[in-house]
């Protein structure tokens, strides 16, 4: 397994270019099931979840292919992928595919959807606490399928296809409000979605789909209309900028100082953390190219903090907020209301020197003057990336172990920071 060896104490200049979302590009790689046409998403990132997700497409029978790189292009640019669904030749998601990754459940929308009947396995726990999928099904059994749970699968069923129909969401929810639209689109008449979620990556899939040939009204608010339609044809769509990456480096310039442009971030989807990160003491500009963040030597104030769904505090961002604080001139409280379970760095936070304490959903911070490099152990995606934050202004080394956490969500991390200065290597390895 790799590992990543930081040395820090190094400030940050230069540009960080931001890639496609993760999180948009994963529900937007679902929806190809939706259309027998091919369709082209442009500005996909090159994170592992990807490449998980194209074997669990692959299973169900979607082709795709990757552009190659042209003479000239960038040697990083994103990846263009075109998928094309012409059959579905298998409507079941087993466990071995979906316990890889929880987004694979979504598929169970465009599945039904499209086929009448899906059998997908149930994703269990993950380490960010219990993700129910209650709220998904709801969404189904509302549009008229029928849902059976047996031996860990969900078995929805709709032989003469879904009903549009009124859904409200008691909880804002991300995969929820994807599920809703995917399945809606193709829905036979109307559906009226209510506390939908808002956030950025919900958007970006109901742009898609609108390409698609899909109606839907009040796209970025939290109540959608959705007119279903016979078929969706195939279209060309560019992955909205990754938020949480753009914020995650934004905090490790307010961590380590120095002043790093973060090329084709959306100031719009950022909103709450670059105004957080402004009362910490970090300066930000926006310019046509995507925000500046800098920060000189006057240290880091404390700042108090609370997750809510978007446009609040994102829960992804919620760890490396952690991490600045860890070096605040005094106290801060942080409460997560996103997820009840989502504390995993505390540990290994606590391991270079951070004094955290935990109490229920809230972390109360007090800020030390130095922490000091340590081994460390990524436990989730934006946990490890926390750890790396710390560690960037962390005294002498750190190697942060169990990499692969990383790889799911951030692309060449390693390369994006080291080009601006930080002191950083991939070390690979078989422990
Ligand atoms: C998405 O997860 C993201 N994942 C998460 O990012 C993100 O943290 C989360 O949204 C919140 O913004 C992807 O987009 C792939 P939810 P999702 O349904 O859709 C509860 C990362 O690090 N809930 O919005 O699974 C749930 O337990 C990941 O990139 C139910 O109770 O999250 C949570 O408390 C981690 N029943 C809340 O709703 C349900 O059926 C919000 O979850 C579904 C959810």
């Amino acid at each position: 397994m790799d590992r990543i060896r930081i040395v820090g104490g190094h400030a940050l200049e230069g540009t960080i270019a931001i890639s496609g979302a993760k999180n948009a590009a994963l529900p937007l790689m679902i929806a190809s099931m939706l259309t027998r046409d091919t369709l082209t998403l442009e500005n996909i990132p090159r994170v592992a979840d990807v490449g998980m997700l194209l074997q669990i497409l692959s299973h169900h029978g979607v082709d795709y292919s990757v552009d190659g790189r042209r003479p000239g292009d960038d040697p990083h640019a994103s990846r263009t992928l075109h998928l094309t669904a012409r059959d579905i030749v298998d409507t079941t998601a087993p466990y071995d595919l979906v316990a890889k990754m929880r987004a694979s459940f979504w598929v169970i929308a465009p599945l039904v959807a499209r086929m009448g009947e899906a059998r997908v396995s149930l994703p269990g726990g993950c380490a960010i606490g219990t993700r129910p999928v209650d709220l998904l099904l709801m969404v189904l059994e509302r549009l008229g399928a029928e849902i059976e749970i047996e031996s860990g699968y969900v078995r929805a069923t709709a032989r003469n296809g879904l009903v549009g129909a009124e859904i409200h969401f008691p909880k804002v929810t991300v995969g929820g409000t994807h599920t809703a639209l995917m399945a809606a689109s193709l829905a036979k008449g109307h559906t009226l979605i209510t506390n939908a979620a808002c956030e950025p990556e919900v958007t970006d899939v109901a742009d898609c789909l609108i390409k698609m040939g899909a109606k839907i009204k009040g796209v970025g608010q939290s109540t959608l209309e959705v007119e279903g339609v016979g078929s969706l044809s195939g279209a060309t769509h560019s992955v909205v900028p990754d938020r949480i990456e753009a914020g995650t480096y934004a905090m490790a310039v307010a961590m380590a100082g120095g002043d790093v442009l973060l090329e084709r971030a959306s100031p719009d989807h950022l909103g709450s953390a670059l105004e957080v990160l402004g009362q910490a003491g970090a300066a930000i500009t926006i310019n046509n190219e995507g925000i500046r963040v800098r920060r000189n030597g006057a240290g880091i104030s404390p700042v108090d903090v609370e997750t809510a769904p978007f446009p609040g505090f994102p829960t992804d961002l919620q760890a490396q907020f952690m991490a600045l604080m860890t070096k605040a001139k005094g106290n801060s409280r942080i409460t997560e209301t996103i997820f009840e379970n989502r504390f995993m760095h505390v540990q290994e936070l606590a391991r270079l020197g951070a004094q955290i304490r935990l109490d229920g959903d809230v972390a109360y911070v007090k800020g030390v003057k130095e922490l000091q490099g340590a081994p460390v152990m990524a436990t989730d995606l934006r946990a490890s990336v926390s750890l790396v934050i710390a560690a960037l202004a962390a005294k002498g080394e750190t190697v942060v172990n169990r990499v692969y956490h990383l790889d799911r969500g951030f692309e060449r991390l390693e390369q994006k920071l080291g080009r601006c200065g930080a002191v950083v290597e991939r070390i690979s390895g078989s422990n």
